[in-house]
């Protein structure tokens, strides 16, 4: 292919490649680099979906550290929906459990993201415990204490995905960044409500 660029279309080529391509550089021993060569390390340095290898896992470090919250998150909310005791308690006892089955939705989704950038997820509670910023939240009965629980769980996870999301974007991932984003818009109106529910 390289018979088709002419000198100055090589140098452009490179030198937006290495622009895009900033790891490229890293892997070289010799410059300069041919528009041959620089396409060469672009193709044969990506996934099955075209991204850059370092990237994607890169990214599927971070949906790992997502997925081990989400899990963390999901048996805490099976927790508050199982103990929680009072007045409200057909109210909670089903909320909690709206809560948690899209929490498992979500688990899956993450682990198969993780699969579609060639990564394997973590699937071992021991390294759910290590990775997770949300901590094990054990023997809540009262309502109020498990919908506050419910709140910083969901606060964390957003957190979570944001930088998720900035790391995505950065690497050009669309799938990742969209998915971050969808589940972001929706976990901010949980957020409203809850906070609606607690200033009642
Ligand atoms: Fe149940």
């Amino acid at each position: 292919m390289k018979e088709r660029y002419s000198g100055d279309a090589d140098n452009l080529f490179c030198t937006a490649a290495k622009t895009l391509y900033p790891y490229i550089d890293a892997e070289l021993t010799q410059l300069p680099l041919t528009a041959a060569t620089t396409r060469e390390l672009v193709m044969t340095d990506t996934n099955s979906i075209g991204l850059h290898e370092g990237s994607a896992s890169q990214l599927a470090e971070k949906l790992n550290d997502l997925l081990a919250n989400y899990q963390i998150f999901y048996m805490n909310v099976r927790g508050y929906h199982w103990n929680v005791r009072g007045s409200d308690f057909f109210e909670l006892h089903a909320k909690f459990e709206e809560f948690y089955t899209d929490l498992l939705t979500k688990v899956d989704e993450v682990a198969e993201r993780i699969l579609t950038l060639g990564h394997k997820p973590v699937h071992a509670y021991s390294d759910y415990v290590s990775l997770s910023r949300i901590q094990e939240d054990k023997d809540v009965h009262d309502g109020t204490t498990c919908v506050k629980g419910v709140l910083k769980g969901y606060q964390t996870i957003i957190e979570l995905q944001r930088e998720l999301l900035s790391l995505a974007s950065d690497a050009d991932d669309e799938g990742t960044a969209s998915q971050a984003s969808d589940y972001i818009r929706e976990q901010e109106k949980t957020i409203w409500m809850l906070n609606a529910y607690l200033s009642k």
